[in-house]
């Protein structure tokens, strides 16, 4: 498959691959590239592996609002990014402090629920005396940063998986269930809770993979299978409705997914379809737990129901692939992300350790 890089959003630059399996192991969704920020258009994968090229503001709100770049790391690091192209516009045309100030707020709110984004402008933000050189260097430091927690994640993840699950271990390799897509097409490593999945496949601990759809954006069968074929792990697809019943009939021996936001109670908001996921594990009795970075932990979030949750685009769900699918006269109800009760989960996975959130004797820590 080649690779192309797509400066002005052509639809002729496109490299079809039939069979989807062209991936590489891991890939880079952000970098810098001196003059503005290259994006690997996710709305194309898997078939056409398409990179866009931004160098305004206008054009990074709209990557981040049609999720040509998402993902909570990812989200960061293209926020942070998208402050030096800010800070480079606000030279080249002389705005006033206002206009760049409402600029890089445009960043911000392109997606309201991963904290990762406010954080990634805010880091940048503090940079900007030092000059644009200063704001990329920074920018440069959180996705280095992001790859190193990736790998600690990945460690402690399976560790502690070995040991909550060593007699099940005993019998053979283990059945995981995830849910959207938190591999490296979503961070600047091997991502959170994929990077678990890689690791404990690496440990030769992984049976098979399923992999939620994750409607309506289709994240986990065009994305996060997308990367388990590249990197070789047994996965199925399953529709979303299918998870309960998986997990209830004894066929899934954990589930692992990512998060957007965790609040300072521990309640995680994730991927819309997580907390039915969740339901299904504490039931089945089988551990269902977050990897995330721990400053997705948001101190001054202080429960679940203070998480803004995004509402997106009706259409998402009335059509599909273009053609509408619901009567003209169907409304929609569009939440990108739901929240999970911090008693439903039982490891919250950072690259410091593990907690056990569901075990009310230990809190999540916030600081
Ligand atoms: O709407 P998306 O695709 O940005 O949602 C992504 C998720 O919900 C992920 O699980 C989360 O951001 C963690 S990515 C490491």
């Amino acid at each position: 498959m080649g690779i192309h890089v797509d400066p002005v959003r052509d639809d002729a630059v496109r490299s079809p691959a039939s069979d989807h399996s062209g991936a590489p192991a891991t890939v880079q969704p952000v970098t810098w590239t001196g003059t503005g920020i290259r994006l690997l258009d996710q709305t194309r994968l898997p078939e056409d592996v398409v990179y866009l090229d931004v160098t305004e503001v206008d054009q990074v709100v709209d990557a981040i609002s049609r999720l040509v770049v998402r993902g909570a790391p990812a989200l960061g690091a293209v926020g942070a990014y998208g402050v030096a192209l800010a800070a480079r516009q606000a030279q080249r045309d002389g705005w006033s402090p206002e206009e760049f100030e409402r600029a890089t707020e445009r960043i911000r709110a392109a997606r309201p629920t991963a904290v990762a984004l406010s954080l990634g402008v805010r880091e940048a933000g503090r940079h900007l005396d030092a000059g644009v050189a200063a704001v990329v260097a920074a920018a440069d430091q959180l996705t280095i940063q992001d790859a190193q927690r990736n790998r600690e994640i990945a460690r402690h993840g399976a560790d502690w998986i070995g040991g909550r699950l060593s007699e099940r271990l005993g019998r053979g390799p283990l059945r995981v269930l995830t849910h959207c897509n938190t591999g490296s097409l979503a961070a600047a490593g091997v991502g959170t809770a994929l990077g678990i999945i890689r690791e404990l496949h690496a440990r030769g601990w992984v049976d098979l993979v399923h992999v939620d759809e994750t409607r309506p954006l289709l994240q986990g069968s065009r994305l996060t299978a997308w990367e388990l074929s590249a990197a070789g792990i047994p996965h199925v697809v399953q529709v979303d409705g299918a998870a309960a019943g998986t997990i209830l009939r004894g066929e899934v021996d954990l589930a692992v997914v990512g998060a957007d936001r965790i609040a300072a109670n521990g309640d995680v908001a994730n991927k819309v379809g997580t907390v039915g996921v969740a339901l299904a594990c504490a039931y089945a009795g089988i551990p269902f737990i977050v990897a995330a970075s721990h400053d997705t932990i948001d101190p001054d979030t202080a429960t679940g129901a203070d998480i803004p949750i995004e509402q997106r685009d009706p259409d998402e769900v009335l059509s599909f692939r273009g053609a509408r699918v619901a009567p003209a006269r169907s409304g929609a109800h569009n939440p990108a992300f739901d929240v999970t009760p911090a008693a439903l989960v039982d490891a919250l996975v950072t690259e410091r350790g593990v907690t056990e959130p569901a075990d009310r004797r230990r809190p999540v820590p916030t600081t």
